[in-house]
């Protein structure tokens, strides 16, 4: 029989960084025994144990037991920012510039000409301050993190806190704000891959996945979107019924081959003045797993693991294959600072940038 760890945080130490910095581990349970494990390096969600149809506990997120794992230099090279929060700017900026009151400001492009995940050093490589909070149901982090004027090249200073509670009806709730001293774009987001068969399982092909989206971002071939909003449907973009992931992902289709796959953005339908909204929801067959995603953003990147290719060995010791795992990202659309028609994601001193996010998990 499998112990039942008691309800609350706990934190220990989880290595060093290479200049003498501590990392903490901090780990959450709630009251049914759902557990989850967060590093002050990037925010990262390094486990996430759920039960499954028959109440068996299983890791369903993909990453390391250790520090040394996700600072190796295989790791960084990949970089696939298992777990990890993101910021300033979730998802990519074309050519890494926008201009704000007609001044253009410049940030890395680490990925090709583009911009992705805040720059080559983004938040997922930042070392967060992180103390247990006291929620009305649940248990919880609270992560802080300032980052500086100027950095990564984006303006003003930003000061960035997220907050994740595991609540007693089995949700990661996310809670992220910021503020800043110059107006400058902002798209937190959580960057954690799922598999709900358990992390090392598989791929994630035969999950049956629905989305509350009647349109998607199509993008050009360096992922940035044309600026089209295109229907779902009579694509393999449509979700709107539950399907398996694996269905139609070898169709010949030139937005799956862009993305290799799944990478794109799906417009979530919303009435005005909803707050969160459903966005998802993921089913995996064999184990009765299921995700629901809910949000108050207008996007949810769907990103089916392509770039994955074994070389990465994970917690149950499997190296993580092509699609081992699938990512959920809620956000803005990608590249929205260059995208007049899109939602804006510009913050301007004196305002308050706020967005909840919460997985529910449950069984069939
Ligand atoms: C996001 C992007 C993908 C990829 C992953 C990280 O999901 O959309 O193209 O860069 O991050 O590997």
């Amino acid at each position: 029989m499998s112990e039942v760890p008691a309800a609350g945080v706990t934190a220990q130490t989880f290595g060093q960084l290479p200049d003498g910095r501590e990392v903490e581990l901090y780990r959450l349970v709630n009251d049914n025994g759902m557990e989850m494990t967060v590093m002050s390096l990037g925010g990262t969600i390094v486990s996430l144990k759920t039960p499954d149809a028959e109440g068996n506990q299983a890791d369903i997120v993909l990453g390391f037991d250790s520090l040394e794992d996700y600072l190796a230099p295989e790791y960084r090279k990949a970089n696939p920012y298992f777990g990890a929060l993101i910021g300033r700017y979730g998802n990519r900026i074309a050519g890494g510039q926008f201009e704000i009151d007609g001044q253009t400001w410049q940030v890395p492009q680490n990925d090709g000409n583009n911009s992705l995940h805040g720059g080559s050093r983004g938040f997922d490589q930042r070392l967060w301050e992180v103390s247990p909070v006291e929620e009305g149901s649940g248990v919880g982090v609270v992560l802080t993190l300032t980052s500086e004027d100027g950095d990564q090249g984006y303006p003003g200073q930003l000061e960035a806190e997220v907050r994740y509670t595991l609540t007693d009806d089995n949700a990661l709730d996310i809670h992220y704000q910021a503020t800043t001293t110059a107006t400058t774009p902002v798209n937190l987001t959580q960057h954690s891959y799922f598999n709900l068969e358990g992390e090392g399982n598989g791929d994630i092909l035969d999950h049956q996945l629905t989305l509350n989206a009647d349109a998607f971002t199509p993008v050009d071939d360096s992922l940035i979107p044309t600026g089209e909003i295109r229907s779902v449907a009579d694509t393999p973009f449509d979700f709107r019924q539950p399907t398996a992931i694996g269905a139609r992902i070898d169709e010949d289709n030139q937005q799956l081959q862009r993305g290799q796959g799944y990478d794109h953005n799906f417009v979530l339908k919303r009435e005005a003045g909803d707050d969160l909204v459903l966005a998802a929801r993921v089913e995996a067959p064999d184990s009765g797993r299921v995700m629901e995603v809910y949000t108050t953003e207008p996007g949810i990147q769907f990103y089916s693991g392509n770039f994955l290719d074994g070389s990465l060995e994970g917690k149950a010791g499997q190296p993580y294959g092509h699609r081992s795992g699938l990512a959920l990202e809620t956000q803005h659309y990608p590249d929205s600072p260059n995208q007049a028609d899109f939602p804006s994601t510009l913050l301007s001193p004196g305002e308050t940038w706020l967005s909840h996010t919460r997985y529910r998990f449950s069984t069939r």
